[in-house]
């Protein structure tokens, strides 16, 4: 199978690297940013391919064409892989979408909320060919050590949810893919789960807040710690934005019948279960986080200046996890008539950090919607735009 991967980044290596590794793929990476391409070539020059290492074992990659010409890399692949963050998905499938073939399967790690809406919108003159997934996280926490020919691989999830378009395709995306990555994958029923569950867009711009949104310009002397950061009134943003999205969960239940959305879990239960080994003490949610070892020393987004360190308050807790996940579930709430006060708050504060517009006037109609993945970006102004009128995407049938 040919294997385009999109991205030059830790991922795009993690990915590269053990699917390289496979002898019976092809395996080639679009990295069109800045010099990324010549410096990985570089990097895998200088050391005869690319090594993945992990705790007890290493692996080395076979022949990867590196390129920051689609032309020379996507055109006869089967599998193409975004491993990039959300911002980075509309200009990378505009790029390629020339190249594709007819049948390819396209699919990002991790899809953020909104993907399949942003592809099938660039993708839409192959839309009846183009099958499309996304997994809700990368399967991996890895680190590129040696820009082009060495990445390491610090923990591997136990299992990843993926939704697949349409659904008929599930079955042999999921055994491809569980046979490429080495990881058990976990089908959900549609698009709109993963969108909804995404718990990132809760957690990240939620700590956030909670952590800078009475910052008064100070800097700090070190960098405050991020999980184990989380107070009282944090945990209480938490549990209120994920109250929201099992409202909105609710709401749709309740007007589309039909609909499978029990993927979407209240945030509670996923860290309980996601985290089970590694919490001390799960009585609540804030000890959740702050007895949670897998969180252990990670540190707030900061940059250095004269006097210390401020917050870096564009950093992808928020340029991503709003356009890309906040603002998108939001825009969904407003389709289906539920207020989200919490949400609201701190998508308001959020946008002022980001120099961005997405919420004016008590709605989603600010100018950087056109930004976001955000519903009514895609001219959806009824939920039956994307619910009923496409049940390929939200039914089995
Ligand atoms: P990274 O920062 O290492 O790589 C980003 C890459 O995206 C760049 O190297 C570049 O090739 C590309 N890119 C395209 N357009 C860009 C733009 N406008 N600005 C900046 N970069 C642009 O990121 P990484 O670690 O590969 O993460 C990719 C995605 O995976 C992100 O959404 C991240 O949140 C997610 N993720 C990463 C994990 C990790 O351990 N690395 C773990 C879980 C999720």
């Amino acid at each position: 199978m040919k294997i385009t991967i999109c991205g030059g980044g830790n991922a795009a290596h993690a990915l590269a690297g053990i699917l390289g590794a496979h002898e019976a793929h092809q395996v080639y990476v679009y990295a069109p940013f800045s010099d990324e391409a010549r410096r990985w070539q570089q990097g895998m020059d200088s050391h005869g391919g690319l090594l993945v290492v992990y705790d007890n074992k290493s692996i080395h990659s076979r022949t990867i064409v590196v390129s920051a010409d689609p032309i020379k890399v996507v055109p006869g692949s089967q599998l193409v892989l975004l491993a990039l963050p959300a911002f980075a998905h509309e200009q990378t499938l505009q790029a390629i979408a020339p190249f594709l073939d007819e049948g390819v399967w396209v699919g990002a790690l991790p899809a953020r909320s909104g993907f399949d809406w942003c592809a099938r919108e660039v993708l839409r003159e192959l839309d009846n060919s183009v099958v499309l997934f996304g997994l809700q996280t990368l399967p991996w926490a890895c680190r590129i050590t040696h820009y082009g020919r060495e990445v390491s691989i610090l923990g591997t999830k136990k299992q990843v949810d993926l939704a697949v378009w349409p659904s008929i395709q599930e079955t042999e995306i999921v055994a491809t893919l569980e046979d490429l990555l080495d990881i058990p994958l976990n089908p959900i029923a549609n698009f709109l789960s993963l969108t909804l569950a995404g718990t990132g867009q809760l957690i990240h711009p939620g700590i956030m807040f909670g952590l800078f949104h009475h910052w008064d310009g100070t800097p700090y002397p070190t960098a405050p710690l991020f999980y184990h950061g989380t107070n009282d009134e944090t945990a209480n943003i938490l549990e209120s934005l994920s109250a929201e999205v099992q409202t909105i969960r609710a709401a749709l239940e309740n007007q589309f019948p039909t609909i499978d959305l029990s993927a979407v879990h209240p945030l509670g239960e996923w860290v309980r279960r996601s985290y089970a080994k590694d919490i001390m003490d799960p009585s609540s949610l804030r000890n959740c986080f702050v007895t949670n070892r897998s969180y252990a020393g990670l540190k707030a987004p900061m940059q250095p200046t004269d006097d210390g360190l401020v917050p870096d308050l564009h950093a992808r807790y928020l340029s991503e996890d709003i356009p890309f996940g906040l603002v998108v579930t939001r825009g969904i709430a407003e389709l289906i008539s539920v207020n989200t006060p919490t949400m609201d708050k701190v998508i308001h504060w959020a946008q002022k950090c980001l120099g961005k517009k997405f919420l004016k006037a008590g709605k989603l109609q600010g100018q950087d919607i056109a930004n976001s993945r955000a519903p009514q970006r895609y001219g959806y102004q009824q939920l039956s735009h994307f619910i009923v009128d496409q049940p390929l995407v939200y039914s089995e049938t």
